[in-house]
């Protein structure tokens, strides 16, 4: 389980985080939802131990162990696996090439099943048809896949994504949805930044919204489907 408790994180002079607390248990699939701006990109920088941000206080625990103030390379091979937003992947190398470079043996105590690149064929299939293009002649869907794909060849135990859905076609994103859904089958916990409301939604166990900084509501999903003055002053959803 992920635990974070009260993190203050910020760039310079100026917070962003300002006391977040949050949980994704295990195997669960944990959603963030928020507005441009709100510190979703941040707080997923500072579980990673990517700097900046800096962490100004708070804790983040992963399995017990105090992740707070770890290498980001030593919170990666403790089984922490990332999707940046923008899924930056590799244009020059080809699909094969950008998932085995990436390609790590589970962490010890990590029980799930193993992420071959076979594996991730059969998530993605449409990536097995294009195992020799390479990055950059991919449309942006496959690069998410990519970039997906890539995270999980790291035999992750948390898998944490930064808005996935963003910049894709509608149809593309229900793809990709379906394929989170059988993600979210395996023995993995996923975090997963949105700013797709129907998306995160369909996916989420639990769901946190925050803004400026501070979680705003947490609740399962249908609380917050029923929650019009959550979804309307803080999502926009609904106005
Ligand atoms: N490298 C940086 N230096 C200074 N300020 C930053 C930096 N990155 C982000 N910020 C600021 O921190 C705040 C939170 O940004 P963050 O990227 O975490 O938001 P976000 O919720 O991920 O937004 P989006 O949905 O647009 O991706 C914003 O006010 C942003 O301008
Ligand atoms: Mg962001």
């Amino acid at each position: 389980m992920l635990a974070i408790a009260d993190l203050h994180c910020g760039y310079g002079h100026s917070e962003v985080l300002n006391g977040v607390s949050l949980e994704v248990p295990d195997r669960k699939l944990v959603a963030l939802l928020g507005r441009n701006g709100m510190g979703k990109t941040s707080l997923c920088r500072s579980i990673m131990g990517l700097d900046p941000p800096a962490v100004r206080s708070g804790t983040v625990a992963y399995n017990g162990t105090d992740i707070t103030d770890m290498a980001a390379f030593k919170i990666a091979r403790l089984g922490l696996g990332y999707v940046p937003q923008g899924r930056r992947i590799f244009g020059s190398l080809d699909v094969e090439e950008n998932l085995a470079m990436a390609q790590r043996a589970p962490a010890e105590g990590n029980e799930g099943e193993v992420w071959d690149l076979e594996r991730v064929w059969e998530l993605f299939p449409q990536l097995a048809e294009r195992k020799k293009n390479t990055g950059s002649h991919l449309s942006g869907g496959e690069q998410q896949m990519v970039a997906i794909g890539r995270a999980l060849t790291t035999n992750p135990g948390l898998l944490i994504m930064d808005e996935p859905s963003e910049g894709l076609a509608p149809v593309i994103v229900d793809q990709l949805n379906e394929r989170l859904l059988a993600l979210k089958e395996t023995s993995l916990s996923i975090l997963l930044v949105e700013q797709n409301y129907s998306m995160a939604l369909k996916l989420a166990d639990i769901v946190y919204v925050i803004e400026n900084g501070k979680v705003v509501f947490t609740g399962g999903p249908d609380e917050l489907d029923s929650n019009e003055d959550v979804k309307r002053r803080h999502l926009g959803v609904g106005v």
